[in-house]
């Protein structure tokens, strides 16, 4: 029997890197990609911010920007599904081509911009979602606002009542300016009014920050500081790096944005480390960059992720991609000898 999910993966890369895109999303739309079961792992189950996670393992943010196929992608196995980044309006992103990916390397580049339908097209969407399941909603600032803390608490107050938790995403490095928001005055400021706007408008809900593994020791120290100050839920490290480390072929290096992929693993990987080193257990942190096997997943948590998350394996490996790292996370974790995710946390940070 072929392996079908691989056999579609391979058959979507042939594809302009947007197109193949469109009809992955598409067809998980038609229920194509079927059902890949990955809740029966005990030590896999886990409670972060007050949700309880089947299993910790997430689609990152930028697969489902408009919240199209929520149900469908939970369905291939994801412990949780982040959607977004959203805007407040809709807007169109960088011109194209602005999407790159090298199969043999691993590795996207991509410089979208923040192309999204904007909150008027994703609430209802995600109102009418089936309440199985934990979606997440990323959100951001539209390139032409001249209030950026507007635009996050919009996004706050009008998504917030319907998402599982959310995510300030401060770190996207198409949107020109949105990084600056890392730096400490400005950040401080921003979250303040965001944690403000989650407390009015959607008590509870776990308020999370996305940052870029491009912040150096002593501005992520200071951002981790803040974060843990102002009552943050829990952080997420990181985003696509502006950097070209080592294995990333010359034609991506060339390309401007952010790249993603098996050469951000170790970068990522030690971003997350520093940050778990500050935040000493006060603030839990996700995990994100160069996951593309169930022992990446597992280096991540022992570095001080309590939940992970990937995208770009995914796009290599198919629609089996979340249950194949589920099944292969839960041999890490046993075979270390924990009988828990948890347990594993910050082990080898
Ligand atoms: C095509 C593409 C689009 C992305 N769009 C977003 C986005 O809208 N918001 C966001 O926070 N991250 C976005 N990301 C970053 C991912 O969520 C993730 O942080 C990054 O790709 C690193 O993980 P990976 O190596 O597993 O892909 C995007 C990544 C890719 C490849």
């Amino acid at each position: 029997m072929p392996d079908m999910p691989a056999l579609i993966a391979r058959t979507l890369r042939t594809f302009d890197p947007e197109r193949a895109h469109r009809l992955a999303i598409a067809g998980l739309k038609t229920g194509l990609a079927g059902h890949h079961a990955s809740d029966g792992y005990p030590s896999l189950r886990t409670s972060v911010f007050g949700l309880g996670f089947p299993n910790p393992i997430g689609l990152a943010a930028g697969f489902d920007k408009n919240a199209e196929v929520t149900a469908p992608l939970l369905r291939l196995g994801f412990g949780y599904v982040e959607i977004g980044t959203v805007t407040p309006l809709p807007q169109a992103g960088n011109p194209k081509p602005r999407l790159f990916r090298d199969d043999h390397a691993k590795a996207i580049v991509n410089r979208l911009g923040f192309n999204g339908q904007g909150i008027d097209a994703v609430e209802p969407r995600l109102r009418q979602r089936p309440r199985t399941g934990i979606v997440g909603v990323n959100i951001g600032r539209n390139k032409l606002s001249a209030e950026a803390e507007a635009d996050y608490v919009t996004g706050i107050r009008r998504l917030g009542p319907c998402a599982d938790y959310l995510t300030v995403n401060i770190s996207s490095p198409n949107t020109p300016g949105l990084r600056g928001l890392q730096e400490p005055a400005a950040f401080e400021s921003l979250l303040k009014a965001c944690v403000a706007a989650r407390t009015m408008h959607a008590p509870g809900k776990p308020l999370l920050v996305k940052l870029a593994p491009d912040l150096d020791n002593k501005a992520l120290r200071a951002v981790v500081e803040i974060a843990v100050a102002q009552h943050a839920d829990g952080l997420i490290l990181g985003n696509t790096t502006i950097s070209r480390p080592d294995g990333v072929p010359d034609r991506l290096s060339r390309e401007m944005g952010g790249l993603s992929g098996r050469p951000l693993f170790d970068l990522a990987t030690d971003r997350l480390r520093c940050a778990y080193r500050v935040a000493g257990g006060r603030i839990p942190l996700v995990g994100v960059g160069g996951i593309s096997t169930g022992a990446d997943a597992f280096a991540k948590i022992r570095a001080g992720a309590s939940l992970v998350q990937a995208y770009s394996g995914m796009i290599f490996d198919g629609a089996g991609f979340a249950a194949r790292l589920a099944k292969e996370l839960d041999e890490c974790v046993r075979d270390a000898g924990f009988t828990s995710v948890a347990a594993a946390v910050g082990t080898a940070g």
